[in-house]
C-alpha cells in the first residue's frame, strides 16, 4: 500500500496551525504499517532548503490553468526519522512568498484559490505521470478539497480520504475560477447556496472516506451543530463515510523529560523541575516571582471562536483573585488590543506576547499551572493535549475533541475543568472551581498526576487510520 498524504502545511517546515502538526507527525506514525507513505506540500518562501536539507529532484512538469501553462519542479527530503519522504512543490510565482496563506497585514492572498488549485493539479499531475506511485490519497482541509473529484474525473485508480481539520474555512470559489479547471472537472461539482462552490464540500461528497480529528466533532457535524442547512444536507449525505479518529500528539517533541526548549525537565514523580520552569516563566514574561500563585496559560489564534471574548471579560475579577495570566498568540487586531490593554492595566498579573513563538509555547506548556482554552468549537485541539502531558490542568468549554480528551476533575477521578453550556458565568465557574482545587495542594497533586498518566500518542489513531486504508 503506497499512501501520498496531502497538506498545505506541513510543521517544522510551514505552520500555520494544528493542520501543520498532524501533517508533520501522522505520517511518521504510520510509516512503519504501509509499503511507503510521501507527504506532498507547496515551497513556501519562508522554507530554508540548506537548514532541512532540502534537495531538488528531476521532476518537472507543466500545469495548464486557464489559458496559462504554469511550470513547476519537485524538491525533496526526508523526516526526522529518515523514513517518510516529504516532497515540495516549487513554483515560485504562487509559492515563494513570506507567509503561507496572507499578507503581513493578515489579509488573504487575492489568488489562494488559484495557489491551491495549481498545487492540487500537480499532485494530479504527479500521481498520473507515474511519479508518485499511489493507492491511497489522503487530502486535509479544504485546500486538497478538489482533489477527490479530479481523481474521479481523471478516473485514476486510486481510493481517497478526506480529512476535515475545521468545518469553518470551507475555501469558497467562484463559477469563473471553475472555467479555468480541466472539463470534466466543473460538472462533477454542486454549487452552494450562495451559487458558488466549495472546496471543503466537494472532498465530503466525491471521498471515498471522510473523517475529521474527533468523535465527538464528527458527531456534532452530523447533527448540524454550527453547520448551515445546505452544508449539513451534505454531510448528512456523506454519513455511511463518515467518522471521527481523535489527533495523537508528538509525545518526544512535547515531553517535559525530553523538550530542549524548557530550562528544567520534570516527571510525574519528581515536580521540582516544574516549578523553576515556572518561575523561568514568570522571569521571562516579566511577571513577579512567586510560586504560591495560579498561573493560567493561553497559546491560540486570536479569534472570537477560541473564547476571548468571555477570557477578556473575566481578568480583571481573576486578577483580584491573584491568578496570573499569559497569553501568547496573534490574529484579530481588536482581540490583540484588549490583551495589550489589559497586561498594561495589570503589568503584575497578566502578560501578552503578540505572535507565534515556539520557545515560550513549550514554556507555558511547562511552566503554567492551568490552560485556558474555551473555545466555541474545537475539531480536537492539540494545546490541551500537550497541557495535559505536562500537568499543566486544561479548563475547557465541553465541545467536540476537547470533550473526547479532558476528563472532569472530581475528588476521585479526571483531568481537568469542563463547562457548559457556553456562557460566561459557566467558564467562570469552571475558573474558580480549578482555583479552589489548585489552593488544596494534594488534591493537585493527584490532578497532575492523572493528566500526566493521560497517552495522546499517535500509535491508537495511526491504527485507526490504517483500518480505513485498508478497508
Ligand atoms: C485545526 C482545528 C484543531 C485541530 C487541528 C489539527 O486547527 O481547529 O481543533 O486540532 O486542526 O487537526
Amino acid at each position: 500500500m503506497n499512501v501520498l498524504f496531502v497538506s498545505a502545511e506541513v510543521a517544522p517546515y510551514s505552520k500555520a496551525g494544528g493542520l501543520a502538526d498532524v501533517a508533520g507527525s501522522l505520517p511518521q506514525a504510520l510509516a512503519p504499517y504501509v509499503n511507503a507513505i510521501q507527504v506532498l506540500t507547496p515551497l513556501y518562501g519562508q522554507i530554508d532548503l540548506v537548514k532541512h536539507n532540502i534537495q531538488k529532484t528531476s521532476i518537472q512538469g507543466k500545469i495548464s490553468l486557464g489559458k496559462e501553462l504554469i511550470p513547476y519542479s519537485l524538491y525533496q527530503t526526508l523526516d526526522a526519522d529518515g523514513i517518510t519522504r516529504i516532497g515540495f512543490v516549487r513554483c515560485d510565482q504562487f509559492f515563494a512568498r513570506d507567509g503561507i496563506y496572507t499578507e503581513s497585514d493578515g489579509e488573504g492572498f487575492a489568488d489562494n484559490n488559484l495557489r491551491y488549485f495549481f498545487f492540487q493539479l500537480v499532485v494530479l499531475d504527479l500521481i498520473s505521470n507515474g511519479n508518485m506511485k499511489t493507492d491511497i490519497l489522503h487530502c486535509n482541509d479544504h485546500h486538497t478539497g478538489l482533489l477527490p473529484a479530479m481523481v474521479k474525473a481523471m478516473k485514476l485508480n486510486i481510493k481517497t480520504i478526506f480529512t476535515i481539520h475545521n468545518f469553518l474555512y470551507h475555501g469558497h470559489f467562484s463559477l469563473q475560477e471553475v472555467a479555468l479547471l480541466p472539463e470534466p472537472l466543473g460538472s462533477l461539482l454542486t454549487k452552494t447556496q450562495w451559487d458558488n462552490y466549495s472546496a471543503l464540500l466537494e472532498g465530503i461528497d466525491h471521498s471515498d472516506v471522510v473523517t475529521t480529528v474527533s468523535p465527538g466533532y464528527a458527531l456534532e457535524l452530523l447533527a448540524g451543530i454550527n453547520v448551515d442547512t445546505s452544508s449539513h444536507v451534505r454531510i448528512q449525505a456523506a454519513e455511511s463515510k463518515f467518522s471521527g479518529i481523535v489527533n495523537g500528539i508528538d509525545t518526544e517533541y512535547w515531553s517535559p523529560a525530553l523538550d530542549h526548549y524548557i530550562p528544567f525537565s520534570f516527571s510525574a514523580d519528581e515536580f521540582e523541575g516544574k516549578r523553576k520552569d515556572k518561575e523561568e516563566l514568570l522571569l521571562k514574561t516579566g511577571l513577579p516571582k512567586d510560586a504560591e500563585a495560579p498561573v493560567i496559560g493561553s497559546i491560540s489564534r486570536l479569534v472570537e471562536n477560541k473564547g476571548f471574548p468571555m477570557i477578556v471579560e473575566l481578568l480583571d475579577e481573576f486578577v483580584a483573585l491573584g491568578a496570573r495570566f499569559i497569553f501568547l498568540g496573534s490574529g484579530s487586531p481588536e482581540i490583540s488590543k484588549q490583551l495589550k490593554d489589559a497586561a498594561n492595566k495589570h503589568p503584575r498579573h497578566i502578560a501578552f506576547e503578540d505572535g507565534f513563538n515556539e520557545p515560550l509555547a513549550h514554556l507555558i506548556e511547562a511552566g503554567c499551572d492551568m490552560f485556558l482554552m474555551p473555545s466555541r468549537f474545537e475539531p480536537c485541539g492539540l494545546n490541551q493535549l500537550y497541557s495535559l502531558r505536562y500537568g499543566t490542568i486544561p479548563i475547557v468549554h465541553h465541545t467536540g475533541g476537547l470533550g473526547d480528551t479532558v476528563e472532569a476533575w472530581s475528588s476521585t477521578s479526571g483531568t481537568g475543568f469542563l463547562f457548559e453550556p457556553y456562557e460566561t458565568k459557566e467558564l467562570r465557574a469552571a475558573m474558580q472551581l480549578a482555583l479552589k482545587v489548585y489552593h488544596s495542594r494534594d488534591d493537585w497533586k493527584t490532578l497532575m498526576k492523572r493528566a500526566m498518566a493521560k497517552d495522546f500518542s499517535w500509535d491508537q489513531s495511526a491504527k485507526q487510520y490504517l483500518r480505513l486504508y485498508n478497508s
